[in-house]
């Protein structure tokens, strides 16, 4: 038995996120965590609300609440759209809380005493009227270069050009409108990753294993132009996590917060603290490797915008504490997944977000699209046309259909219980070295993270089932020798309980339904598929099962392409 320790990306908490969210990262970390668990891996599934920075306190003012309190709210909707899609986290934790206070202290303390923290004086832009300094994006005014009003200081939006506040025409607060703006000199601490890069160099050639996606992007950071910069790891803000060494006083960085960036990747250790704080659990078991876990595998999940802070950044802080804790031992990353000929937006409320996308539909039909669709080796696309395709034959017509024509058939001919039926012969033992090969396969593809490729080989499974019955026919067997067709019909019902176990980690809902059907609580692996296709034995009663999934129609195709066509409402 392995020890695997997962962790998905923590999704930012100023709004409900949409779909592409969604598959870059918790999903694809879900379906991964109960295929572990399924073959009997102990696994500890971490996620959390990434709670601090701007936009948080940004969010927090515009809904009117105080930013704790906003926070508490998002928190609770996340996790209650986590648990309506399925995620099966062992915890979902907060950034904000205090456990993750005091790792995220420490571990600067522990830089700073290896050197690794330098102070640096800077000017800064500060708003009187909003009594804080304003992040470089939240100064706004007329671009220099083409004279768009609307310009923010790290970029002109409308002609692309780079810029730096001080660039700006007429320059004023984004978040109040206000001109009283003015520079001052503000000190802020810096993480010198410069210092590590050789270390880190080694570190990612190292991981030979790797996906291109993750090694090339830790590569062109640590090679392109000047190499690795050093990271500012504070902000002059009051949300966040306030600035110590340690637990003492940091002298000079009075009312200064650590940068989100900073703070968020620790959530992960403090996220599991959490879990054992809560269930008097052993956290340090995954994360300490003097404490038993040199001997746990940790994966991570994200989309590429995440795999700087993970391949570099983060892996700065651990190797940079001197302490032993558990570096990551492999990254998946994900492109993204655009929306019907554009972008996802969060912002323009462009395509469908998580709360919405359960509304119209069971997880099952999500799940089951979007993993099938991952955005593995470059970006993909939702369109109504192709989700609608991939749920009414793969879903309905394949594994739907195969699951009711089996048990409705049993019932007619032969009784809801399992028929006895004359031995297996040749068609039979055919399909057992088929599926043998193709669940040999499906494990080797779920083993390796290759999520498309895993998808292809269980639908080629369902459809291996399906070619069997039409092949055999029982309903015509049945005809002229009905002992043989009752054996079919054995073989068939045991092949539902099969398919529930080799689906659940894409499917969990409908392979919950497929065994309750099958009256068994028998969820174990098809390690010998001879033996699996024999679990149910002659006589076992079942019950034949509600409709799994409803073909989407192209009156509800059209009427939801037209609703989530713009902004949300
Ligand atoms: N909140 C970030 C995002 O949504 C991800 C943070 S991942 C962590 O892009 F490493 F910081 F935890
Ligand atoms: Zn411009």
């Amino acid at each position: 038995m392995a020890r695997i320790l997962i962790t998905s990306a923590i999704p930012y908490i100023n709004g409900i996120k949409h779909l592409g969210n969604l598959v870059g990262s918790q999903l694809p970390a879900d379906l991964y965590a109960r295929y572990c668990r399924a073959r009997g891996d102990e696994v500890m599934f971490i996620c959390a609300t990434d709670e601090h920075g701007t936009p948080a306190e940004l969010a927090a003012k515009k809904a009117g609440k105080p930013v704790a309190e906003f926070c508490a709210e998002m928190h609770e909707v996340q996790a209650k759209i986590g648990a309506g899609f399925g995620l099966s986290f062992d915890h979902f934790g907060r950034s904000s809380s205090p456990q993750n206070q005091v790792l995220t202290q420490h571990f600067a303390g522990k830089l700073a005493d290896a050197g690794l923290i330098e102070e640096v004086s800077e000017s800064q832009v500060y708003s009187n009227a909003d009594g804080r300094f304003l992040p470089d994006r939240y100064i706004e005014g007329t671009c220099p270069n083409c004279g768009y009003e609307n310009a923010r200081g790290d970029q002109c939006e409308n002609c692309t050009k780079q810029l730096d506040p001080t660039d700006l025409i007429n320059p004023r607060s984004a978040i109040s409108g206000s001109t009283d703006l003015e520079v001052r000199e503000t000190k802020h601490l810096y993480l010198r990753q410069s210092a590590l890069k050789d270390q880190l160099d080694e570190w990612i050639d190292s991981k030979t294993d790797w996906p291109v996606l993750t090694t090339s992007i830790a590569k062109k950071w640590l090679h392109d132009g000047d190499g690795l910069q050093d990271r500012g790891i504070t902000r002059d803000l009051d949300w966040g996590v306030p600035v110590k060494k340690g637990t003492e006083d940091w002298p000079g960085m009075e009312g200064k917060v650590f940068y989100v960036w900073f703070d968020a990747p620790i959530e992960y250790i403090a996220a599991t603290k959490e879990w054992a704080d809560k269930t008097g659990g052993d956290w340090e078991r995954w994360w300490r490797t003097d404490k038993g876990a040199d001997d746990v595998r940790y994966v991570q999940f994200m989309g590429k915008d995440n795999v700087p802070f993970h391949t570099l950044s983060f892996p700065a802080t651990i190797m940079g504490s001197g302490e032993p804790w558990k570096l990551v031992d492999y990254i998946k990353s994900f492109n993204y997944l655009n929306y019907d000929g554009g972008q996802f937006s969060t912002s323009q409320g462009r395509g469908i977000f998580q709360d919405q996308a359960l509304e119209i539909l069971p997880a099952d039909y999500w799940r089951w699209w979007l993993l099938s669709h991952a955005p593995e080796n470059s970006d993909s696309e939702f369109t109504w046309e192709n989700f609608q395709a991939g749920v009414n034959k793969d879903l309905a017509d394949v594994l739907g259909n195969f699951v009711s024509r089996v048990t409705k058939f049993c019932r007619s001919k032969f009784s809801e219980a399992v028929p006895e039926g004359g031995a297996f012969g040749e068609a039979e033992n055919a399909l057992i070295a088929d599926l043998t090969t193709k669940i040999r396969a499906y494990e080797t593809h779920i083993s390796a993270m290759e999520i498309r490729k895993a998808a292809s080989e269980l639908r080629g499974i369902w459809v291996a089932g399906n070619e069997y019955l039409q092949a055999e026919a029982p309903w015509s067997t049945f005809k002229t020798d009905p002992d043989k067709a009752a054996g079919q019909i054995r073989l068939a019902l045991n092949l539902i309980r099969l398919y529930a176990v080799l689906s659940a980690p894409f499917i969990p809902e409908a392979a919950a339904k497929m065994l309750s059907s099958m009256n068994t609580l028998d969820t174990s692996w098809p390690d010998d598929v001879e033996a699996a296709v024999n679990a149910l034995p002659a006589g076992h009663a079942f019950t034949v099962p509600e409709v799994l999934f409803a073909k989407i129609t192209d009156e509800q195709r059209e009427d939801w392409a037209a609703r989530f066509a713009g902004t949300r409402d």
